[in-house]
């Protein structure tokens, strides 16, 4: 098999469609309020559009993330030590990526996507840049453990997963993904990880609710893929979308909205909606100091690091893998 090709191991049923997007489709929308999980809005299109929406001026995440990339080079330069192997949960970043590893000097970069199209095509352009680093990638859900190249067998990892994305899960989930990222990375392992701050409303509303309605095509994209791929009958145009602030759970949530009363088919199962009925299709949760603190402890990492941008809007920490011991 050739390096580019990399490991294939994502379930496809005959059609060549994804086993576990079948069934959380399936499952999410017989919930009494219908539910969609976020990562299956990356698709190839999807995935475009999301890049699309990292350049959009309401949304800082991206921005404020890079900045802080760039600023502190030195000191997660200084903390990481060199030789590393970097495994990156999601393969999508074509700024922030490059940036950590010419700050860090690893000794391998493994990215980690269930969308082995786009995961091989940022793999390619990424060997471009960097001709000499060893390039791994591994088309994966990384939700579970993850069996990594044995050519990074006796490297210490580190663990990348920016842009906030930890934030698309609950309190529950997310533990769950960090204690499946301590397995995957090992006793060694270092975490630098992406967290989205809780801040003025507006700012955060503006961000999901863009005035050129990219986000808007981004969340309807979600019913496109479930059509395309599973068959479905949803008729797009009957549906809004909406990004609204829950701050119970200090999170933005995404959902599309019935225009009218729907009936709609996905793989021959029937549906239907009333008109102002939502499929809840993200949840994007926001930190503050303690509560990322806490998330990261529960999930067996020790924060080590915590910087900031220059607006105070997001935030990136290095984490240790916490070796357990006998404590009060
Ligand atoms: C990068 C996945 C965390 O929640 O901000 C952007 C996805 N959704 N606009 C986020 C997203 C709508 C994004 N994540």
């Amino acid at each position: 098999m050739a390096a580019s090709e990399g490991l294939q191991l994502v379930e496809r049923d005959e059609q060549g469609v994804d086993k576990a997007f079948r069934t959380d489709v399936l499952e999410g929308l017989s919930q009494e309020q219908k539910a969609v999980p976020a990562r299956w809005f990356y698709d190839e299109a999807g995935s475009h559009l999301f890049e699309e929406i990292t350049r959009l001026p309401e949304y800082y995440p991206t921005r404020a993330e890079t900045s802080i990339l760039k600023a502190r080079a030195g000191e997660i330069a200084a903390l990481a030590g060199p030789g590393r192997a970097v495994v990156e949960f999601g393969s999508g970043s074509s700024v922030k990526t490059p940036l950590l590893l010419r700050a860090i000097d690893p000794a391998a970069y493994v990215p980690l996507d269930i969308a082995g199209d786009f995961l091989r095509a940022s793999s390619a352009e990424l060997a471009t840049k960097f001709p000499d680093l060893p390039i791994l990638p591994v088309e994966a859900d990384f939700n579970r453990r993850v069996e990594l190249p044995g050519k990074i067998a006796d490297l210490p990892r580190l663990g990348f997963f920016p842009g906030s994305t930890i934030g698309n899960m609950v309190a529950r989930t997310a533990v769950d993904l960090l204690r499946t990222m301590r397995a995957t990375l090992g006793d060694d392992a270092m975490l630098l990880i992406g967290m989205d701050l809780i801040k003025q409303r507006s700012v955060l509303l503006n961000a999901y609710n863009d005035a050129q309605g990219v986000t808007a095509r981004f969340n309807l994209n979600m019913v496109e893929r479930i059509n395309r791929e599973l068959d479905g009958t949803i008729p797009v145009e009957a549906l809004r979308h909406r990004a609204i602030w829950n701050d119970t759970y200090a999170r933005i949530e995404m959902h599309l909205v019935a225009t009218r009363d729907l009936r709609f088919t996905v793989t021959g199962k029937p549906f239907t909606m009333r008109e102002g009925e939502t499929i809840h299709t993200e949840n994007s949760h926001k930190f503050g100091r303690r509560s990322s603190n806490m998330l990261l402890l529960a999930g067996g990492w020790t924060p080590q690091a915590r910087w900031l941008d220059a607006d105070g809007h997001f935030s990136l920490i290095m984490a240790r893998a916490t070796i357990p011991r006998g404590a009060p």
